[in-house]
């Protein structure tokens, strides 16, 4: 799964997980990691080790509490890196899984602030090279995205309410989807309330989101998941059948897809028959 991409690193890749295993069903990795900070540090770690070789690498991200860690890690990463190398993240072209609308660039609830904090700013990205999609004008972004190559890797986390998803892609979303304006659903709403002032009257009631297919079309994803909460949902994700109302089990047809989970999730996998 990791085919074009040479190790670079003396480091092991495999370090902090405890336990890797091939999943049986879809030939997904399932990465158990040793605790929580190690799911970031797994994540930046692989990440870095599936950009190409050649070019600019075209990279998804996304936001969350759970890619915190992977991007400290990537910052540090970083250091060790030249700033004119391919694999720098000032190199990468970037595009947002999603944001907000009707937030201001610079709000600091809008994903655009929490990916200047996170990642713009501790590498010093250049602004031209660093996408989100646009709430005005969401079908654009596949267009862009496609004129760059399409995506080499896509990290994303999952969402655990009312379904298992990715971005604002809740249940319902069609696995052919692409980038469009979606309206969150109440449970969303009330799920990110907590980042403004737990007042669900304060959250937009609409967000720009990549679609399933525009996921599904990237070379690898990468999925990350913490929190004995989300487990229920990575196992339906992981090994019921493909369905809408599961808009993550598209993923399930998708050839390089590595999970990558905390102890509990791992726990709970493994307790449900999931090998690890
Ligand atoms: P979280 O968000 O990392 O804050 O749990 C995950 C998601 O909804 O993608």
């Amino acid at each position: 799964m990791f085919e074009g991409s040479e190790p670079r690193s003396t480091r092991p890749i495999i370090s902090h997980v405890t336990a890797l295993k091939q999943h049986a069903n879809h030939g997904h990795l399932i990465l158990a990691a040793q605790d929580t900070k190690a799911v970031g540090t797994i994540a930046a770690t692989l990440l870095m080790k599936l950009l190409p070789q050649h070019g600019d690498p075209v990279v998804a991200l996304p936001t969350g509490s759970t890619p915190i860690d992977m991007y400290k890690e990537i910052a540090l990463k970083a250091l060790e890196l030249p700033r004119d190398h391919s694999h720098h993240p000032a190199r990468w072209i970037t595009f947002n899984l999603d944001e907000y609308d009707g937030l201001q660039y610079n709000d600091p609830q809008s994903y655009h602030a929490f990916m200047q904090e996170h990642f713009f700013g501790p590498n010093h990205t250049a602004a031209d090279r660093n996408f989100f999609p646009d709430p005005k004008a969401p079908k654009a972004y596949d267009t862009l995205i496609r004129s760059y190559g399409g995506i080499d890797v896509l990290v994303a986390g999952i969402g655990v309410n009312e379904s298992p998803h990715i971005a604002f892609q809740e249940k319902g979303s069609s696995f052919e989807g692409r980038t469009s304006l979606v309206k969150l659903s109440a449970s969303t709403i009330q799920a990110n309330a907590r980042f403004f002032e737990g007042r669900p009257e304060c959250v937009p009631t609409h967000a720009a989101s990549m679609g399933l297919r525009t996921i599904q079309d990237a070379r690898n994803i990468l999925i990350l998941a913490s929190g004995e909460h989300k487990a229920r949902s990575v196992y339906e994700a992981l090994t019921l059948p493909p369905s809408t109302d599961r808009p993550a089990s598209c993923l399930q047809g998708h050839h390089s897809v590595t999970w990558i989970v905390c102890p509990k999730i791992a726990a709970y996998l493994s307790a449900h028959g999931v090998e690890l």
